[in-house]
């Protein structure tokens, strides 16, 4: 199964960029659904669908063309389905604190709950070979990556917490019942939550895995976007998931030469040659802003051509990581690939959380996570074809 992400800023053009591909992806005969994990679902909009027909549907996919589906989730759906005894627990717990009922049972779906839902979908498709792609509308930026960081945290929880806490528990219970009133959560719960975990095992490895999973970042030639992007594509490489393409979206094209727009295509021109020198070895596809909004079928298949050209839009177009930040004996460090250079021409700057590495003529800028970003000291040192970045407080 392929899957691909696609993310980035609000309004970019992600919704739309998913859609046409899928669409792609569909007239190529492959069994294909869009998901979307955005709570602004837009998926039927675009694909100028009837609301009904997608309320009706409950969460589950539904067909909008030969090959194609689209699929966006239902949370109420997914607690009946997913998390029962567990949303149960929370809300009892709530409701003993004194909440209203209605509000407890509301506020007993945790952040988190729809984007667990969402790759318990995924690892199903995964293991029951029901869609040969999937592909991922995600929501903007910063929820998404809170979304990508899941797996990772609940793998934790489950070998770190969740153990002991049900041990716990157990030997608590006849203690604890004496002198608190709050329910402490049954067999139900625990059992509840190891049924999920099952359901869930394996998915960090699927989309970490190059082979099956990719990122697209969709961006715009927009100084506030493209830092946005660059942040992401930081992220998505911490948490080892690979970028294969940077879709540059809404471009002017060259036949609006009004004098009005001459701002605006001297900054793009530059913000795309900036985005290429930040973002290569990853390729940039731009794409012209369109005539009008791009609704319905076959604008969208045109956006899908204007994207992709002759290519296969499944095929990974950048296999390998840029670069790689891991933590050795202790201290962060930054390897970039860069063959043929000499550690004279390396200069370093740090600028608050950005770290430009300077090589002679070319420039290449890292968004640096906060708590390597607090460090000071920065040496590097050359081994082979890569340039090691040393940070030290
Ligand atoms: N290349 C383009 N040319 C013109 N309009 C576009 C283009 N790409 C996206 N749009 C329009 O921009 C708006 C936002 O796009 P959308 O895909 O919903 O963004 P997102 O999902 O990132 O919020 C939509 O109205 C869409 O039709
Ligand atoms: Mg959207």
């Amino acid at each position: 199964m392929r899957i691909i992400f696609f993310a980035g800023k609000g309004g970019v053009g992600k919704t739309s960029v998913a859609a046409a591909t899928g669409i792609k992806a569909a007239e190529r005969g492959k069994k294909t659904v869009i998901m979307s994990l955005d709570v602004a679902h837009s998926l039927s909009d675009i694909f100028d669908m009837e609301k009904a027909l997608i309320n009706q549907s409950k969460g589950e996919p539904v067909q909008v063309g030969e090959n194609l589906w689209i699929q966006e989730l239902d949370i109420q759906e997914e607690i009946e389905k997913n998390w029962g005894d567990i949303h149960k627990y929370l809300s009892t717990l709530l409701n003993t604190t004194g909440l209203d009922e209605i509000l407890a049972e509301e506020l007993a779906i945790l952040p988190g709950m729809e984007e667990v839902s969402l790759l318990l979908h995924i690892n199903r498709y995964a293991r029951n070979n029901h869609f040969d792609v999937v592909l991922l509308d995600c929501a903007p930026t910063g929820e998404s990556l809170r979304f990508i960081s899941i797996p990772t945290t609940l793998e934790w929880y489950i070998n770190k917490i969740f153990k002991i806490e049900k041990t716990l528990v157990k030997y608590a219970r006849p203690v604890a019942k004496r002198f608190y009133d709050l329910p402490l959560p049954g067999e139900d719960y625990f059992d509840a939550i190891e049924r999920l975990f099952e359901k869930l095992r394996g998915v960090d490895a699927l989309l970490t895995d190059p082979e099956k999973t990719t990122v697209r970042l969709v961006t715009n030639p927009e100084k506030i976007v493209l830092k946005e992007t660059q942040r992401a594509f930081m992220y998505f490489s911490l948490y080892k998931m690979s970028i294969d393409a940077i879709i540059m979206n809404r471009v002017l094209p060259d036949a609006v030469n009004e004098p009005y727009f001459q701002d605006w295509r001297e900054s793009q021109k530059r913000y795309v040659q900036e985005a290429e020198d930040y973002f290569q070895p990853v390729p940039l596809l731009p794409v012209n802003l369109f005539r009008g909004e791009v609704l319905g079928y076959d604008n969208l298949k045109a956006l899908g051509d204007k994207i992709y050209g002759s290519r296969n839009p499944l095929d990974r177009f950048f296999m390998g990581k840029p670069y790689e930040l891991t933590k050795v004996e202790g201290k962060y460090q930054l390897k970039m690939k860069l063959p043929f250079i000499e550690k004279r021409d390396v200069a370093l700057h740090k600028i608050a959380d950005e770290l430009i590495v300077r090589i002679g003529g070319f420039k290449r800028s890292v968004m640096l996570p906060r708590q390597v970003a607090a460090l000071d000291s920065l040496k590097a040192t050359l081994e082979g074809q890569y340039l090691l970045i040393h940070f030290d407080s």
